[in-house]
């Protein structure tokens, strides 16, 4: 049985697929079809692992790109840039049924439990939206929101020190996370229902021992572990409501949007428990919806070279 706190079955059901995949390309959309800020460009990796990789739609991309009519030139260019690295995507989900590269392979692991990768391995680690969903090993009722930050996460930090042990030294650890704590109306509420909503999940996830607001950590985390000479961290307030004059934030936005519009229903069952009513999710997306707003959400980018 699955933890990931969005879904509680073993195969992703196609509308999560398409809800990741969807957001996949916004997230790269946003990043100019790059795959990180990280430096990828100048290194020929040989080996690659993708943590949580859920949908897939990273590494398909990374090893595959000439499949995406759509991005084709930067299909060649990835194409050209890491054509034989192999590409291990590690989950407690099991991929979707699609059609995968040859370069490819799945492997099953929960990321709580010991990692099944050789010591010094790979060049590249990525790991997106997943380390929100990564349960505690603390009492979940006494993680009050204060206690987690003060805690810097130590289950969270446990799995990045053991995965950054499985890379080269010199190899890149890319961890990009969200922070709906910084969920805003032109820098105030967001309205009182998307904050019933946001509330009401945050809890479920804290209650379960996951962090949702994570992404503000990673920095500060990714230094107390000491294994890296270069940290960096990057974040963006995305705009939900179309209001920023960089075209690519408008449209990692807009992808924001559908993948918040996908996710509440999926939520209604599991939040009910926590006061959230039909009446309360379909106000929240009015008020998501609404144009007289200008709402923002923060996601961070870390990218970090291991000594
Ligand atoms: C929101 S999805 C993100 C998927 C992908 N990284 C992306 O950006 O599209 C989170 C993924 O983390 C996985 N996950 C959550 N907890 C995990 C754990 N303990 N071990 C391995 N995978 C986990 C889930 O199964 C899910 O596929």
């Amino acid at each position: 049985m699955s933890n990931y706190t969005i879904q509680n079955d073993d195969i992703a059901p196609e509308q999560e697929v398409e809800r990741l995949d969807d957001l996949h390309v916004s997230i790269t959309g946003y990043l100019d079809g790059r795959l990180s800020f990280a430096p990828l460009e100048s290194l020929s990796p040989s080996l690659i692992l993708e943590l949580g990789s859920g949908s897939g739609a990273w590494y398909v991309r990374m090893t595959f790109l000439a499949i995406d009519d759509n991005n084709l030139s930067r299909a060649i260019q990835a194409a050209k840039q890491f054509p034989n690295a192999r590409v291990t995507a590690a989950d407690m989900t099991e991929l979707p049924a699609r059609v995968l590269p040859p370069n490819m392979a799945f492997k099953k692991v929960d990321l709580t439990q010991t990692l099944p990768f050789d010591r010094e391995s790979f060049d590249i680690i990525h790991a997106r939206l997943t380390m929100m969903h990564v349960r505690e090993f603390l009492p979940a009722q006494t993680l009050e929101p204060e206690v987690l930050t003060m805690y810097k996460l130590p289950q969270a930090m446990d799995i990045l020190r053991r995965v950054t042990q499985c890379l080269k030294s010199g190899g890149w650890l890319i961890v990009e996370e969200p922070d709906d704590d910084c969920f805003w109306n032109n820098g105030g509420p967001p309205g009182r229902n998307i904050e019933k909503l946001l509330g009401a999940w945050h809890r479920s996830m804290r209650e379960r021992g996951a962090e949702p607001c994570i992404g503000r950590l990673l920095e500060d985390d990714l230094r107390a572990l000491g294994m890296f000479t270069e940290i960096h961290s990057h974040y963006v307030d995305i705009p939900l409501s179309n209001q920023s004059s960089v075209t690519s934030e408008n449209q990692l936005g807009a992808g924001w949007q559908r993948t918040m519009r996908r996710v509440i229903p999926m939520l209604k069952q599991s939040l009910s428990s926590y006061g959230i009513t039909d009446a309360i999710l379909e106000a929240a997306q009015s008020e998501l919806d609404d144009p007289e707003k200008s709402l923002t959400t923060r996601m961070y980018f870390t990218w970090s070279k291991k000594s």
